[in-house]
Parts: C-alpha cells; structure tokens; sequence
C-alpha cells in the first residue's frame, strides 16, 4: 500500500470509530510505543545490537570490581539503589528481565512481609533515546566539528554520534582500562575507526584535547568516580587544562 492509500485507510478507520472513542484513539496514536518498531531506523538497530554486545561482556549490574568508589557510592544511597545502565537495559528489557525475575524494581521494606517499595534505579550511561534527542534535537549541525566526551565508559556517546552527527572526530577520554577494551571492541567491530578515537587518560592529562574540541559532553563524569578532594582538583585545573565549557560551539 502506497502512502496516499495509507493516509485514507487511516482517515477510514477514524470515521468509523465511535465518535465518543475518536479523542482516546488520536491520544492513543499521538503517546503511544506501539509505533516504535515502524520507525526504528538502522542506526537505532546497529546501537540496539551494540547494547546486546556489550551486555554479554559485562556483569548485569554493568560497574566492573575496579570501581570500587562507585560500588562503594551505590551502596551509601539513602534508599536501596541498584546501578541499570539505561543504555544497556531499556524499559523493554528491564520489563522481561523482571519477568524472569532475574531483575526487580522493588525491595522488600521489612524482611518476610509482602511490603514492597521501588528500587532507585542509577545509570552511569545516556538512554538511546537520549542520545538521539541530544544529536538531534539539542546539538545544532557538528559537520566538521570536533567532540569530546570525557568519561566515555561503554562509548555510548560515540556511537550514537558517529551515526546521529556528522562530527568530523569523537573523542572519547576514560580512565578505567577496561572499558577502554570494551570501546576498543565495539569501534573495531562496527568500523567506527575512521571517527572515533578512544583514550585511555585521566582527562586532567588532556589539556591540548580539551583546547581543540568544539563540544566538550561530560554527563555525571565524576561524582561517583572521584572522591570529593579529586573531584575538586580536576575542575579547578589552571588554564590551559581549564575544562573550558561544558557544551561549546
Ligand atoms: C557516568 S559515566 C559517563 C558515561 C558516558 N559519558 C555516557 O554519558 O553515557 C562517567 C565515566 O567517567 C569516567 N571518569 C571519571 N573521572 C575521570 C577522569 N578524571 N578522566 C577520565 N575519565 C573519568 C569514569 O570511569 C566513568 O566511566
């Protein structure tokens, strides 16, 4: 069915709608997920495929032993709270996960009873969803432009960028080695080479990067990663080290 046939079967199925059902329906048709898969496009598949690469690789709770602090941050929340990394983990997933009841989104608030309230959840990664609304929606044209995204982590920032951008380089600074090999992985397997470079640096390291990037993305980079004293030298660094914007053009 061609789009002009398309638009008329839809006007149809409209009028033939009970008129006190017709506002339900256009709600319906304007917030619903439903659609979702009819307007996937490849590059929504290729990153959806990178989550499931990178899930395989990684313990469900996505913080490895070596993140100690962040580990240590997680269990010093308030409420009980469990690191889902929003990339990784979808609401889809989340939902079958909890199916299987491999995942839960409550806690038993008094051991025994059937008392339950909601889990915090923490991502230490943008969504897909946010990732895009930040390519297409919040950053203007990046053609020719340089990106560095400090505290890269899965890379999630670059992949997203190498399809959602025309940003002529992404750069990616991450302190930990071994999500450092997990990017490495990913850009090797999806030819992302040409335009993505990852770093393996403390970004206190990378002055002269810091100096020639057009977009500087730092989401959440040091709360959990640094301890107060660290989270104060790094960004109060003298020029030419200054982080000099957080989202420059
Ligand atoms: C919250 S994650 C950000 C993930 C990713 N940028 C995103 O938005 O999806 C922060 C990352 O910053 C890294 N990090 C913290 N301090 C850093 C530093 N001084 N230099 C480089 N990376 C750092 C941590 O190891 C962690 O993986």
């Amino acid at each position: 069915m061609d789009f002009g046939r398309a638009r008329r079967a839809v006007l149809q199925l409209l009028g033939a709608t009970a008129p006190a059902d017709v506002p339900a329906l256009l709600h319906w048709m304007r917030t619903t997920r439903d659609f979702d898969e009819f307007t996937q496009d490849n590059n929504d598949i290729m990153l959806k495929n990178i989550a499931d690469d990178l899930r395989s690789c990684l313990p469900q709770e996505a913080v490895l032993c070596s993140e100690q602090l962040a580990l240590q941050k997680i269990r010093q929340q308030p409420e009980p709270t469990v690191h889902v990394d929003a990339f990784l983990y979808d609401e889809d997933v989340i939902d079958s996960l909890c199916e299987e009841g491999k995942m839960s989104r409550n806690y038993c608030t008094a051991c025994g009873s059937h008392q339950t309230a909601p889990l915090g959840f923490i991502s230490h990664s943008f969504s897909l969803e946010e990732l895009k609304f930040i390519y297409q929606h919040v950053l203007p044209d990046l053609s020719g432009k340089v990106l560095v995204d400090i505290g890269s982590r899965l890379g999630t920032v670059l992949y997203a960028g190498y399809l959602y951008s025309s940003a002529v380089q992404l750069y990616g600074v991450e302190l930990n080695g071994e999500f450092c090999q997990l990017q490495e992985m990913v850009i090797k397997k999806y030819q992302f080479g040409d335009r993505i470079k990852v770093l393996h640096a403390d970004i206190c390291t990378q002055g002269s990067l810091l100096q020639s990037a057009d977009v500087i993305v730092m989401n959440n980079v040091f709360e959990y990663f640094l301890t107060e004293p660290q989270q104060a030298r790094t960004i109060h660094l003298p020029p030419p080290l200054a982080i000099p914007a957080l989202a420059s053009i």
